[in-house]
């Protein structure tokens, strides 16, 4: 089956896909941005789950429960810091978006939504993580997936201007 990509402008808490993702920190334990958003709305029992992870990696990404939020997983991914881009961030933050996908796939998700990862208080330049972005999901969902719809939820109109520009243009051979 295709899968369907599109980038929408909103707040990620109030999507009703199954899975959405955190751009999370290290510690997983909640911080500000679209994190402390998604912890505000899924509430506490998420914070008492995250405990219990250990933390995640750069790169990685780890699952839990919804609870209060209209999703019913959140997919903690851990975006790198923004360096000037000689220390593999492009590689690092790729690796966000196929982890999380691997993991929705293993779980039996079929839709979920992507904040712009890293692009916050991370630093990363706007449009090389949306190209990254789009370029990792494309690969992805490529191979046959059980992935009716990844969303790019932006959070800023300028955002969405940028995915909408990168969505049209064609997959790069
Ligand atoms: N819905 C969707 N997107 C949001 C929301 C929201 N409610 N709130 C913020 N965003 C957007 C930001 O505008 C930005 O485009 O999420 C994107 C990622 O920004 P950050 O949340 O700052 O995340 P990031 O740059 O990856 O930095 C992660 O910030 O919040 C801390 O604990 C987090 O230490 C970690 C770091």
């Amino acid at each position: 089956m295709t899968t369907r990509l599109y980038a929408m402008c909103g707040d990620i808490t109030m999507l009703e896909t199954e899975a959405i993702v955190n751009a999370a920190n290290s510690s997983l334990l909640g911080g500000g941005g679209v994190d402390g958003a998604i912890h505000r709305a899924a509430g506490p029992e998420l914070l008492q789950e995250c405990r219990l992870l250990g933390g995640c990696k750069t790169g990685d990404a780890k699952i839990t429960k919804g609870y209060h939020l209209k999703a019913k997983y959140i997919i903690h991914t851990v975006g790198p810091v923004w360096h000037g881009g000689k220390s593999s961030e492009p590689e690092q933050l790729a690796s966000c978006y196929r982890r999380s996908l691997e993991i929705a796939v293993a779980s039996g998700i079929d839709s979920i939504a992507f904040p712009c990862i890293s692009t916050g208080a991370y630093g990363y330049p706007a449009e090389s993580a949306a190209e990254i972005a789009v370029k990792t999901v494309r690969q992805f969902v490529a191979a046959e997936t059980p992935l009716k719809e990844v969303i790019f939820c932006c959070f800023s109109e300028q955002d969405l201007q940028l995915y909408q520009r990168v969505l049209n243009e064609p997959a790069a051979k």
